[in-house]
């Protein structure tokens, strides 16, 4: 099965960010249940162009969200921008200032060292301890007020919500938090992970309980620094990261010449290594070799006896995503009629993932991209300790 050009026409809606802060009252067709109640806060990319400028990719833009409260039968949609300390900046000089992980500041000096140095806060939105949270992969969240969604300003999950003492242990966290975190369906724990240091990098497991006290804070250094990740799998107490091999090349971006993902490569024969960290401490850390695979989200993860179970979605290559002729990249053209009449993406449709004894089950459609369900089952706690 291959993916058509015209199957990929309507991502191209997705490059239409709307950059006005909306508040509106949408109609409704039909009768919302009464008891429907509560907020949906969503995040995303919203702001692609300034002073002529436009994002490379999909991924790349000012945090927006997007809040649609459900209450007594009626409906509320309104969008803010997370004012973060980049988009404060370049709304007063009124064009971009800084490089954002695929698209370089507009003049060459400000590049320099390349990787983004503030986050855009545009990928995530998570309440919790009273609080919404816009998540990057630079930096700390920013934290909004759920009611009037203005910006706060960063906050830094492992502070623990019920010391009043100077928290010396908050300061040994995350530098860059990840934007996907996971909120344990047993205990309610919160559960963070990030980095620290860019070169030789630490990888780091955070898990707060409900009061936001803080229950576990692990560091180990990275096997391999230079791999970019997006999520990680969590089943209590372990937290599972997967360093797939899309691996940095730093130098030309440091020396301002390439955008961060542009000094990604994707080198399957490298393999991907899987790190689990034991949360509780009673076993050490453990790396496994796995074969390559792309992995953008987790899906679940449980414990089978000595076995962690873990579901996710795989792609052969992340050539949606990466490389001159990504669809990711060619959805923000701005020839927009050109691209529809090709579909958006540039890229040779590739072939559906066939089957992988043993990595794959029950693959299903709902990309055109090529995708599966892989699923790994590791020994990894049996030998981790
Ligand atoms: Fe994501």
């Amino acid at each position: 099965m291959t993916a058509t050009d015209s199957s990929l026409a309507w991502l191209t809606k997705l490059a239409e960010a709307r950059r006005e802060e909306l508040e509106e009252t949408p109609e409704i067709e039909g009768r919302l249940p009464s008891r429907l109640s509560g907020t949906l806060y969503r995040n995303g990319p919203g702001l692609y162009e300034r002073g002529g400028v436009t994002k490379r990719n999909l991924l790349d833009g000012d945090g927006m969200i997007r809040a649609t409260s459900f209450a007594e039968g009626k409906v509320r949609f309104r969008t803010r921008f997370v004012r973060t300390a980049k988009f404060e900046a370049e709304d007063k000089a009124g064009r971009f200032l800084y490089p954002t992980w695929t698209t370089p500041a507009p003049r060459y000096w400000e590049n320099i060292p390349g990787y983004p140095q503030l986050g855009q806060a545009g990928v995530t939105a998570v309440v919790k301890a009273g609080l919404l949270h816009a998540f990057d992969e630079v930096g700390l969240p920013y934290a909004l007020d759920p009611a009037t969604l203005a910006t706060t300003g960063p906050v830094d999950p492992a502070k623990d919500l019920t010391r009043n003492d100077p928290d010396k242990e908050a300061g040994k966290g995350p530098v860059d938090y990840k934007a996907h975190t996971k909120t344990d369906g047993e205990t309610g724990d919160w559960v963070l992970i990030g980095t620290r240091g860019r070169v030789k990098q630490e990888l780091h497991v955070l898990v707060k309980d409900r009061d936001g006290r803080r229950r576990a804070q692990l560091a180990i250094p990275s096997p391999r620094s230079e791999a970019y990740f997006h999520d990680f799998f969590w089943t209590r107490p372990y937290a599972v990261f997967h360093l797939q091999p899309a691996l940095l090349s730093a130098l030309p971006m440091v020396l301002g010449f390439r955008s961060y993902t542009d000094s990604l490569s994707w080198k399957p024969e490298t393999g991907s290594l899987l790190v689990v960290i034991d949360t509780s401490g009673k076993r050490a850390p453990l790396s496994l070799e796995v074969p390559a695979v792309w992995m953008w989200h987790g899906l679940n993860a449980h414990l089978a006896g000595e076995r962690i179970v873990a579901d996710f979605v795989g792609f052969d290559a992340p050539d949606h995503f990466l490389g001159p002729a990504a669809a990711f990249r060619n959805i923000m053209q701005k020839d927009r009629a050109s691209r529809s009449r090709r579909g958006c993406s540039g890229a040779s449709p590739s072939t559906w993932h066939r089957s992988r004894p043993g990595r794959r089950s029950s693959p299903r459609a709902i990309s055109s991209f090529p995708w599966f369900i892989a699923r790994w089952s590791g020994e990894s706690i049996a030998t981790g300790s």
